[in-house]
């Protein structure tokens, strides 16, 4: 099939390169001559594992072109996918000025039996506004669909060719059964393709979004409990995880979530909800759980230096807002990061490989380390905050041996609080009982 790909940010290039990779012929177009010509030179610009190989080949094959044109490849289109970026507007409302404007440029280019696919996550009745949209413009029914992305960064591309499922908002069965051809080399016959109603698309992803970052706020609050009763979250987490009607995902607790996308969803859900004449009350309460939760290592540190950390010297341990990404979007660590500089911290911090986002916003504030260890050199406390595999099982004795003061406050729970008593440190996670504590 021919695709044209509409805006080469994270979805869009993933999204793009993976359905080359399947054999179609695929155009992917952005406003950013910058970035084609990246693209063009086999450079990608985000980092996210595999993808650059992937593009390399696939451009190498002829299958995979970078273009600020539209026009000549949209005229040839069999699908032309949206996705194009939906800021967060002023008043939590997704900004949808980037996919409007991708309909009118397109309209005029379109064949007649082509379909646009909005892949951007837009609110409800984003499509069908798209569609009148090109009703106007071309004065035809241009077939649209709505067919959200449930790509985590990091395993992206996993998440693409093994997805659990696909969704697809169609007006027109039709166009369902030509989406579903796109899909089939990925879809294995126990991973259904979901074909639905265009509003239930689109609320598909967002009731899938907030329900993850609820399970973290619920969990998050839990944890925080814990602390205050004595009790230890890991022993609770499996206490209810094998009850299946609840499960063990996503409910590991934390500093609270952070990326692109749940702070975002969840906010402009709450928007929906609003202009509707609804109160997404639990919705609110979990946005607002989640922006507490990225304050309590620092509460944690607050408490330990007695309120006074001036001049204290503090490691921190991981900037991106989860692993395997170098996004800092919405990022638990710039929360902290900003209250121990208002405290007077003197601040030392690693990432394997968000430093160069980190340091474009903050400059010379921070000290910045090429290793996790050389972070150490003196401090008074580590904060770790991102759960980078090489965190997890560190040379122990080198790590007291470096630090001023043995001093963790884990922000992701990645050591047992017993083990680091005994190895003479002082430990404390989110909601685990640490040894001497009751
Ligand atoms: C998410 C969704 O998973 C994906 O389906 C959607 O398309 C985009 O948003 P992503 O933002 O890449 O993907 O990150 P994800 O791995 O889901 O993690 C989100 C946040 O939740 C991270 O900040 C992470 O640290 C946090 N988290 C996750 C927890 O605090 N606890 C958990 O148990 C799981």
């Amino acid at each position: 099939m021919k695709v044209v790909m509409l805006g080469t940010g994270y979805v869009g290039l993933v999204t793009g390169t993976c359905f080359a990779d399947s054999g179609n012929d695929v155009t992917c177009v952005d406003i950013n001559q910058q970035k084609i010509d990246m693209l063009n030179r086999g450079e990608v610009p985000i980092y996210e594992p595999g993808l650059a190989e992937m593009v390399r080949r696939n451009a190498a094959s002829g299958r995979l072109q970078f273009t600020t044109d539209l026009r000549g490849p949209v005229a040839e289109a069999d699908c032309v996918f949206v996705a194009v970026g939906t800021p967060q507007g002023d008043d939590g409302s997704a900004d949808l000025s980037y996919v409007f404007g991708a309909a009118e440029a397109i309209a005029p280019h379109l064949r007649e039996d082509a379909i646009v696919v909005v892949k951007s996550t837009v609110p409800v009745g984003t499509n069908r506004a798209v569609f009148g949209r090109l009703k106007e413009l071309t004065g035809r029914d241009v077939h649209v669909a709505s067919n959200p992305e449930f790509l985590k960064e990091g395993c992206a591309i996993d998440d693409f060719t093994k997805p659990d499922r696909v969704v697809v908002g169609v007006m027109d069965k039709k166009v369902g059964e030509v989406l579903a051809q796109l899909y089939a080399p990925f879809l294995r016959t126990e991973q259904p393709f979901l074909v639905m109603g265009l509003e239930s698309a689109e609320m598909t992803k967002y009731v899938a979004n907030c329900m993850l970052a609820t399970k973290i706020s619920f969990i998050n609050e839990m944890a925080n409990l814990c602390d205050r009763v004595g009790a230890d979250i890991n022993e609770v987490r499996r206490g209810i995880g094998h009850d299946q009607r609840i499960g063990f995902s996503f409910l590991f607790p934390g500093v609270g979530y952070g990326g692109s996308c749940f702070p975002k969803d969840v906010r402009a859900m709450i928007s929906v909800a609003d202009t509707r004449g609804m109160d997404a009350e639990i919705l609110k309460a979990v946005d607002e759980v989640n922006n507490r939760q990225k304050h309590v290592l620092f509460a944690k540190l607050d408490e330990h230096f007695g309120g006074d950390l001036k001049g204290k010297k503090i490691a921190v341990w991981g900037l991106s807002f989860k692993p395997r990404t170098d996004d800092i979007r919405e990022a638990p660590s710039l929360v902290l990061i900003e209250q121990l500089l208002a405290g007077g911290a003197d601040i030392h911090v690693h990432d394997p490989v968000a430093v160069e986002n980190v340091k474009a916003q903050l400059g010379d504030k921070l000290t910045y380390h090429e290793h996790h260890y050389d972070a150490l050199e003196g401090v008074d406390a580590l904060a770790i905050v991102t759960e980078w595999n090489e965190y997890r099982n560190p040379d122990f004795e080198y790590v007291k041996h470096k630090m001023g003061t043995p001093v963790i406050f884990d922000g992701r729970n990645l050591y047992d609080p017993e083990k680091m008593g005994a190895a003479g440190f002082t430990y404390s996670g989110i909601g685990l009982k640490s040894p001497g504590r009751r």
